[in-house]
């Protein structure tokens, strides 16, 4: 069913004529006594490469396999296309899963393996050939097809475990961490492989990963979850520069985004960042504020950071580096700001002024660089 399809009887009230590709509604999963999938609402559309994100153990693989009809869910919806899906057999769901062990079977060809799907539901030798030419031309495996799974290499078999996915056309790719047995390199090549597939077919895709790398490069859009629930939901973009509170403003970014604990001292109206004095002409974004004690901590990403005059007494925050981590292309300065446990993380162009180890530096960002969070983490502007 496409986009602009009218929503059949008994779909969720939402008021909306485009139906989405895969929608939850209070997705509830439990192992046990213990809550896995914590009420989840997610709209996913039509040809979005949809990247659910996450620690390990924070329950993307679940909800994934419940898409896929792998588990049952305890409570609330699933929707695929405008059927309700999660009273379905995983098989009439029209969805495809790719694992991350690949789980090809060893005694068949590749082009067997490839085809298994459609011979099983009865196609004729002719178009389940002819489709297995297709998804090869796609992934540029047509020299492979006669091999078996032993003599192909990590990236060729997940090749293969894609390919076996686009034969059986499903309405829905379900990927779960496809690309965490590959090196980085053969990583870095099958993430330009999956855009250009997700380009070619213009499938909807749902990708499960830990790696926010491999989430902001691949996403159309990022869900975020933590301990079974959504955090925020949105682009790359939208996550990165807006993140709705601290912990998915440190989730991305490498290093993460520096969190400096701001306490307002109330009695003679001045602001600290551990024993430092900080005044608005050191950092701009305190003269933004809404109410200075609402006000927790501000967030700095380490490329945020502009370096001051280290003579200049009030501009900017006085630290010191601790140590220079080279990474070629740039530099982390982890800097120590008196009486704050935690260093700042400063990243700084390899092919410009590096400070050494033990230098004095003032550092300071502009005010549309920082983020403000209140106690509780949760974002203020
Ligand atoms: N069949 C099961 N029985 C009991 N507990 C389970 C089962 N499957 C998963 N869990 C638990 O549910 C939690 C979430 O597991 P899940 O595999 O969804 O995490 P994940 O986010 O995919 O983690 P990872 O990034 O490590 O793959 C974990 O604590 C896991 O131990
Ligand atoms: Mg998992």
């Amino acid at each position: 069913m496409g986009v602009g399809t009218a929503p059949a009887a008994g779909c969720p009230a939402s008021g909306e004529r485009i139906v989405s590709a895969v929608r939850l509604v209070k997705v509830r999963k439990s192992f046990g006594s213990e809550p896995i999938v914590r009420g989840i609402d997610l709209d996913i559309p039509h040809g979005e490469f949809m990247v659910l994100v996450g620690a390990s153990g924070c329950g993307k693989s679940t909800l994934l396999r419940l898409i896929a009809g792998l588990e049952t869910l305890d409570s609330g919806e699933i929707w695929i296309g405008d059927e309700r899906a999660d009273r379905l057999p995983p098989a009439e769901r029209r969805v495809a899963m790719v694992f991350q062990n690949y789980s090809l079977y060893p005694h068949m060809t590749v082009a067997q393996n490839m085809g298994f799907a459609l011979k099983v539901a009865g196609e004729s030798k002719s178009a389940t050939r002819e489709a297995v030419g297709r998804a090869a031309d796609i992934l540029r495996i047509g020299h492979l097809l006669d091999r078996l799974p032993r003599a192909l290499s990590g990236g060729e078999r997940q090749r293969v475990a894609i390919g076996r996915a686009i034969v059986r056309k499903p309405r829905v790719f379900l990927f779960d961490e496809p690309l965490s047995n590959l090196d980085a390199a053969l990583r870095g090549e099958m993430r330009h492989e999956l855009l250009r597939l997700h380009e070619q077919i213009g499938a909807t895709i749902v990708y499960v990963t830990h790696d926010q790398t491999e989430a902001m490069t691949l996403g159309t859009r990022i869900a975020l979850l933590r301990g079974g629930a959504l955090e925020q939901q949105g682009t790359p973009l939208e996550l990165f520069n807006h993140p709705r509170n601290q912990y998915v403003g440190s989730f991305l970014g490498s290093p993460p985004m520096n969190q400096l604990r701001l306490s307002w001292r109330a009695a003679d109206r001045i602001w600290q960042i551990g024993a430092l004095t900080v005044s608005e002409g050191m950092l701009p974004a305190l003269s933004t504020l809404p109410a200075p004690e609402s006000v927790g901590a501000i967030g700095v990403r380490p490329e945020a950071w502009d370096l001051v005059d280290p003579q200049a007494a009030d501009a900017g925050l006085a630290c010191t580096v601790n140590w220079v981590e080279n990474l070629g292309d740039s530099v982390i300065l982890f800097c120590g700001i008196e009486g704050e446990a935690d260093p700042v993380a400063v990243r700084r162009p390899a092919s410009g002024f590096v400070p050494a180890r033990g230098e004095r530096l003032r550092i300071t960002a502009s005010a549309a660089n920082c983020h403000l969070f209140d106690r509780q983490g949760e974002r203020l502007c």
